[in-house]
């Protein structure tokens, strides 16, 4: 409805993650690049992970349009890990074309690995793709581990793409995992958008909606500081913020966002500015966690000093 009030094309900050929409970060950049060649290369193993809303599903249509612009590259894409492990390899074969249902869990990986052999001698690319993979249950990593052992002598037949939040670092931190994080090839990470970034994704957004270049500016230079410090750089909340802002200065027929409209926005939705003593904050835990260190250290040394002096004693009697 404010599309025809600032004469947009289409609307700027829509939430789905749309490729045309796609604001290449250098953060954004490096990391597809790195799934790209990850993939193209046969290394095997590829991990995303990121903060919520960050831009991992964006990033991997990004990627999926990449590898479609090859003939020899086959690719499963999974977005729904909560599955038992028969269903995960039926979903895999299903989303290959084979055929899956009815069949046992020793037959869904005889027909995978004669389809990934028969690929892999025609040099061809296949692809497994996981989306909210910090999902994932313990059983289906280890299956994941096992098809990432699908190799030849040479070559690796099949790539899986691994994409999570946080969590999924932590998953593959941990020490049952090890032997899974061991066949990692390549790790990137998305995060916040930095102010600077957080500016110019806005008005990449707006471009990209048809937003005039000469036309005068719909968020002002403040606005879009106000939308960083309640966004935290967030790429979905920045969305979220500026779609709001954009109806709330429509309602009000203002011409531009102003700084107050965006605060009107966030607190609507419950945000808190990022303080600046956030920074303050940790830094404090830290050195709270140093204090209980010491005094846990303090404490040893008194104890160590007890039980010294009780043997002196001891040994003189
Ligand atoms: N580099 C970018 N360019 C344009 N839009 C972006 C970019 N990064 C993120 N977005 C936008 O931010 C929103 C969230 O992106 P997306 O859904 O990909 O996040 P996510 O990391 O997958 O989140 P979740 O962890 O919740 O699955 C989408 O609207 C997406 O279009
Ligand atoms: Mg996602």
């Amino acid at each position: 409805m404010y599309k025809a009030f600032f004469k947009l094309a289409r609307n700027p900050f829509n939430l789905t993650p749309d490729p045309v929409c796609f604001v290449p970060t250098k953060r954004h950049n490096e990391a597809l690049a790195a799934l790209y060649h990850g993939v193209r290369q046969h290394k095997g193993f590829v991990v995303l992970t990121g903060e919520v809303g960050t831009g991992k599903t964006l990033l991997l249509r990004c990627l999926l349009g990449l590898l479609k612009e090859s003939k020899d590259v086959a690719y499963a894409y999974l977005f729904n890990g909560r599955l038992s492990p028969t269903e995960f390899l039926q979903y895999i074969l299903s989303d290959f074309g084979l055929p899956a249902t009815g069949k046992s869990k020793y037959e869904l990986l005889l027909d995978l690995g004669h389809f990934l052999a028969s690929r892999g001698s025609r040099k061809m690319t296949t692809v497994l793709i996981v989306d909210e993979a910090h999902h994932l249950s313990a059983d289906i990593l280890e299956e994941v581990r096992l098809l990432s052992n699908l190799e030849t002598t040479d070559d690796k037949l099949l790539q899986i793409v691994l994409v999570g939040q946080p969590e999924l670092d932590e998953k593959l931190d941990s020490v049952e995992l090890r032997q899974l994080k061991q066949r990692i090839a390549v790790r990137t990470q998305l995060g916040a958008l930095d102010a600077d970034e957080t500016k110019r994704y806005i008005e990449q957004r707006l471009q990209i909606a048809g937003e005039e270049p000469h036309s005068s500016p719909l968020f002002s230079e403040e606005a879009i500081a106000t939308v960083h410090c309640y966004s935290r750089g967030l790429p979905r909340l920045i969305n979220t913020i500026c779609e709001n802002a954009l109806i709330a200065a429509y309602a009000r027929r203002l011409p531009s966002v102003t700084p107050d409209i965006v605060g009107y926005v966030a607190k609507e939705f419950r945000l808190d500015v990022a303080s600046s003593s956030d920074g303050e904050k940790a830094e404090r835990h830290n050195q709270m966690d140093a204090k209980r260190a010491m005094n846990a250290l303090l404490d040893l040394f008194a104890a160590l000093e007890d039980v010294s002096q009780t043997i002196q004693t001891q040994v003189r009697l």
